[in-house]
């Protein structure tokens, strides 16, 4: 135990102190919760708590980003089983103004190809800040209860979810005998600082009731749960094996009905004027709640016309969520750090005196770029006065807006100290000293290092192993950061296949992972499994892990379910010759890339671009002989009559708007796209079909109207 009292410390000796207490905490919590292995006694672990709470009391300014006073004591993500979902978790788009909300309602008239004035009918509710569930009911019992996820893939947390007084455990009669009530496990405003006072003498405590809401159901333990005052409230449902009723309302009252605690707040409206009326109530209402809430969700009311609308990618466009405003505090800017992104991007990231903002305490906040700094927006017109341009010393507004990180907002001139100068944006790279350099029209500077800058290489592997690409379990930031610095030749990853060779190559050597601080026996056993477990992953995935420019999850997507596999998606992309913009077509590989839907030049240029250069390639073979890319699942699961096939819509449709004629041939498994060419199979044109429809009789494509298109669906 270090035994210099803690008001005779240094500012240097404190930060020492501090960072070694991180590192030493956060072994001992992988030993306690991942291998189940402590090495020292709870007392002396909460010595070492304390000691780091009381040292962070003197010196608040060196409060650690990984702090083990900001962390929560709850299971690492792994210690519980996994549960597929039967239907995916989606989440909800955001919008901030009374304009946005005016344009979400303009645009699901326009998808159903409602007039202004026919009806359409909302439901308004609070959105709970707490964390959504997922409870499974078989013949009216509960058999398992899962966290969100990534959407398609939640933790079990059955056992401890049992412990929670107002989920039912069992259904009255007359329920469906398959029935997935979704919602939000949340804890109040009151028993939060309750359990805080509980909890203070641990040195444990949670940052906010949303925090203390997960941290508490994460427990290994469920009667640490069972201690914890968690509340649940039903909004929504997944599989059921019969419907709930034909609105949303009735569906929901429906589960307050069989036992559910449902929201009191939520409110039916015909009109728009109603919609914010409701967000207005609500929103006055948000203090005196006794629980956090972050928003206002509309949802269609009508079942039948939800399902029209169908999904979007990671959200259904039937609803949204109207955000309150971002909460806002000041501080004083301590220094600028510059980050080094996948793409060599520079982002300025301020480091601020620790401020709390909507029960958070902030400690970083991001700069956007060089002329966000100097006070210039992305259009190149100033958003603040002249003279706001940030300085280090300057005392500044910042805002949080839900999980959002943080930025500054502004400076507070009269605060200014007198020495401060205006910040100069490094022209070299601070990781390998390459030149940064800001191309004409953008506003990115960039580092030039490429391969040799090994923060684009961390960032790079760091992307790949990310949740929603290789999603590798046991291997995140630091343990990317730890393989990539090792000396030895068994422990280094430079590129993702080193990543899958990591076991073979440990075989041989004698420096063993598990002998190194940090890791242990079993550790190193599960993460080699979970890589073993990654050798075969969604096309999707693997596409959207190599971190291409302009690919993300959408776009990944996208292309994989055109091309079903990744062989096919690579020919094209290696084939396509982009076209020199004087007018030249590209050839037809280029052209079946653009016609994909969604993927337009810039997306297409990126990826041509990507498979052009010999050293991606060389990445993406070594990475090909360690795992194999599974064909994309095609949407809908079920095979119909219009599987795979390429469908183009054209002219004037009359029962459904163009985007809802297109997500309905996806929803059947088929492809659409925006022009006719070879690979068409199908073209529905309406009314006023013009050189589309030339185009597929010159091609010998069939062609049909609209009413045959509905009598094939239906039929
Ligand atoms: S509906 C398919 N209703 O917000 C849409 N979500 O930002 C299902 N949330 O993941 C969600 N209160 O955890 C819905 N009244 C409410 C909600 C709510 C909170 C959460 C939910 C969701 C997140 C999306």
């Amino acid at each position: 135990m270090p035994t210099t009292p803690v008001e005779n410390l240094t500012e240097t000796q404190a930060a020492e102190e501090l960072a070694r207490l991180a590192a030493e905490l956060l072994a001992h919590d992988r030993r306690y919760h991942a291998e189940d292995a402590p090495t020292i006694s709870d007392a002396d672990y909460d010595a070492l708590k304390r000691r780091n709470a009381e040292i962070e009391a003197r010196f608040p300014e060196l409060v650690r980003a990984d702090s083990p006073s900001l962390k929560v004591g709850a299971a690492p993500s792994g210690a519980f089983g996994q549960v597929v979902h039967a239907k995916p978790m989606l989440s909800l788009d955001n919008v901030f103004s009374d304009e946005d909300v005016v344009d979400f309602v303009a645009s699901v008239r326009r998808f159903l190809s409602l007039g202004e004035t026919a009806e359409l009918v909302f439901t308004a509710e609070p959105k709970i800040d707490g964390l959504s569930m997922s409870l499974r009911y078989e013949k009216g019992a509960l058999v398992t209860a899962a966290t969100r996820g990534d959407g398609t893939t939640g933790e079990n947390v059955t056992a401890n979810i049992r412990t929670i007084s107002e989920i039912p455990q069992q259904l009255p009669k007359g329920v469906p005998d398959v029935l997935e009530v979704r919602g939000e496990v949340y804890m109040r405003r009151d028993d939060f600082l309750d359990l805080q006072k509980r909890m203070a003498e641990s040195g444990q405590t949670f940052a906010n009731p949303r925090n203390s809401a997960a941290g508490s159901l994460r427990q290994k333990n469920p009667e640490v749960t069972r201690s914890r005052p968690l509340k649940f409230f039903a909004y929504a449902w997944g599989e059921t094996s019969a419907p709930l009723g034909a609105t949303q309302f009735d569906a929901v009252q429906q589960l307050g009905r069989w036992g559910f605690v449902v929201n009191e707040r939520m409110k039916r409206c015909a009109t728009l004027d109603e919609m914010l009326a409701q967000y207005r109530a609500i929103e006055a209402e948000r203090a005196a709640l006794p629980y956090d809430i972050d928003g206002v969700v509309y949802k269609v009311d009508r079942l039948d016309l939800q399902e029209r609308l169908g999904f979007r990618s990671r959200s259904p466009r039937w609803a949204t969520a109207h955000k309150f405003p971002a909460e806002k505090a000041t501080t004083t800017l301590l220094a600028i750090d510059i980050q080094v992104g996948r793409t060599g991007a520079l982002t300025p990231v301020a480091r601020l005196e620790p401020v709390t903002v909507g029960g958070v305490v902030v400690v970083n906040a991001t700069l956007h770029n060089e002329d966000y700094i100097k006070g210039i927006g992305n259009d190149g017109n100033r958003i603040r006065p002249d003279d706001h341009d940030i300085r280090v010393g300057d005392t500044v507004t910042i805002q949080r807006a839900g999980d959002v990180i943080p930025q500054i907002l502004d400076i507070v001139p009269d605060k200014r100290p007198k020495d401060a100068t205006p910040y100069q944006f490094p022209d070299r790279c601070p990781a390998c000293g390459s030149h940064a350099v800001r191309e004409e029209g953008e506003v990115v500077r960039r580092c030039t290092g490429g391969l040799i800058c090994p923060a684009q290489a961390v960032e790079r592997l760091r992307h790949f192993v990310s949740r929603n690409a290789f999603d590798i379990e046991g291997l995140g930031e630091k343990q990317i950061e730890f393989f990539f610095g090792a000396e030895d030749e068994a422990l280094r990853v430079r590129s993702p296949a080193d990543i899958f060779t990591l076991r073979e190559r440990q075989k041989s050597s004698l420096t063993k992972l598990e002998n190194i601080d940090g890791f242990g026996a079993v550790s190193v056993k599960k993460l080699f499994d979970a890589i073993d477990a990654r050798r075969s992953v969604e096309t999707s995935r693997f596409l959207y892990g190599l971190g291409i420019r302009h690919i993300g999850e959408t776009n990944a997507r996208r292309l994989a379910r055109h091309f079903v596999s990744f062989g096919a998606l690579r020919a094209v992309a290696e084939a396509a010759r982009i076209p020199d913009g004087k007018g030249d077509k590209g050839n037809e590989a280029w052209q079946e890339l653009n016609a994909v839907n969604g993927i337009g030049d810039v997306v297409a240029e990126a990826l041509v671009e990507f498979f052009a250069e010999d050293h991606n390639r060389e990445v993406v073979d070594a990475l090909l002989k360690e795992v194999t890319p599974r064909d994309e699942e095609q949407v809908g699961g079920v095979e119909t009559q219009f599987t795979g096939k390429t469908i183009v819509f054209t002219g004037g449709l009359e029962r459904m708007s163009r985007d809802e004629a297109k997500a309905m041939a996806e929803r059947l498994g088929a492809k659409t796209a925006g022009s006719v060419s070879k690979k068409t199979d199908l073209v529905v044109a309406g009314p006023g079909a013009g050189s589309k429809l030339k185009q597929a009789e010159a091609l010998g494509i069939e062609v049909i109207d609209e009413e045959e298109w509905f009598r094939r669906v239906e039929g």
